[in-house]
């Protein structure tokens, strides 16, 4: 059975000068914070030579302020709510089991982490993050919600080998706003190990801040990537790419894509051979 060509959703162009010059005179109220975040990330990068350790300052300083800005909800505790419950609704709608045994990766306050800790089966889930800084404020909000005996794993690491954690274990991973946060070599890192630590039949789903346009970033802290790289990227690790087309409904700026190891999706397919490659 031939399968059929995957679907990249409408296009976006960031990056662009047009695109930059566009967004000033949208949005002038928010040219002094940026020129604040720019003068602050200089600082920081300065410090900080590898990914890891600035965006981990960065994370720091952020947290300092408020974990819930630090992780996105800029606009408070209702967003912050309601992002959480989005990423918990959608896997929920995708099949979604206590049963299930979860890696979270960049976990942050547990955002979603706290209603996933919730649904699962007590010690199925795991949250791995690089800032020690929101993992304490993880650690709050497990107490806020009463979370202690579902016994959840969070752990701070420093690079996405999961080489601490068991092969074939996890039948659900996903990474939510973290590559738009993540260089390529980081992203590359992440799919190069995570089907060791993924079950067989499990999934990988993960946000992106998608261009159709130049791949850029701003800051090193936000990136921005074209489908196809990241696909070809998974391909390449042996992974099969699916963009999420049903995430794009949802009021969310990043898109999301689900990758599976190339074996198992052609199993579910249906396809002959499969198995063989
Ligand atoms: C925008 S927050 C999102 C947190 C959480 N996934 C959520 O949706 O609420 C991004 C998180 O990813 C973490 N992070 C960034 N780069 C990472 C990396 N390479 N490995 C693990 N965590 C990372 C940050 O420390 C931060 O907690």
């Amino acid at each position: 059975m031939a399968r059929s060509r995957p679907s990249y959703g409408p296009p976006m162009r960031r990056g662009t000068l047009l695109h930059k010059a566009g967004f000033v005179l949208r949005h002038p109220e928010r040219v002094p914070t940026h020129l604040r975040r720019a003068a602050r990330d200089a600082w920081l990068r300065a410090r900080h030579r590898d990914h890891v350790s600035y965006y981990r300052a960065v994370m720091a300083s952020d947290a300092a302020r408020s974990p819930e800005s630090a992780v996105g909800g800029h606009d408070g505790e209702e967003i912050w709510l309601r992002i959480g419950r989005m990423q918990f609704d959608y896997l929920r709608a995708h099949g979604l089991t206590p049963q299930d045994r979860m890696l979270d990766i960049g976990c942050g306050n547990l955002r979603a982490g706290w209603r996933f800790i919730e649904y699962l089966e007590p010690g199925n889930y795991y949250g791995v993050d690089i800032s020690p800084d929101i993992l304490v404020a993880a650690k709050r909000t497990l107490v806020r919600y009463g979370l202690q005996d579902r016994l959840p794993h969070l752990a701070v690491t420093r690079d996405l080998t999961f080489d601490f954690l068991p092969a074939g274990h996890f039948t659900v991973v996903q990474a939510h706003s973290v590559f738009s946060h993540s260089p390529p070599e980081v992203i590359e890192e992440c799919f190069a190990h995570v089907g060791r630590v993924l079950a067989p039949g499990g999934r990988f789903d993960f946000t992106f801040d998608r261009t159709t346009g130049r791949e850029h970033h701003v800051l090193r802290e936000d990136f921005y990537y074209r489908t196809e790289t990241l696909a070809a990227l998974a391909e390449r690790h042996g992974l099969t790419a699916e963009f999420m087309s049903d995430w794009e409904q949802l009021p969310h700026r990043q898109s999301k894509m689900r990758l599976t190891h190339a074996t198992s999706a052609g199993v579910e397919a249906g396809e002959e051979g499969a198995g063989r490659r």
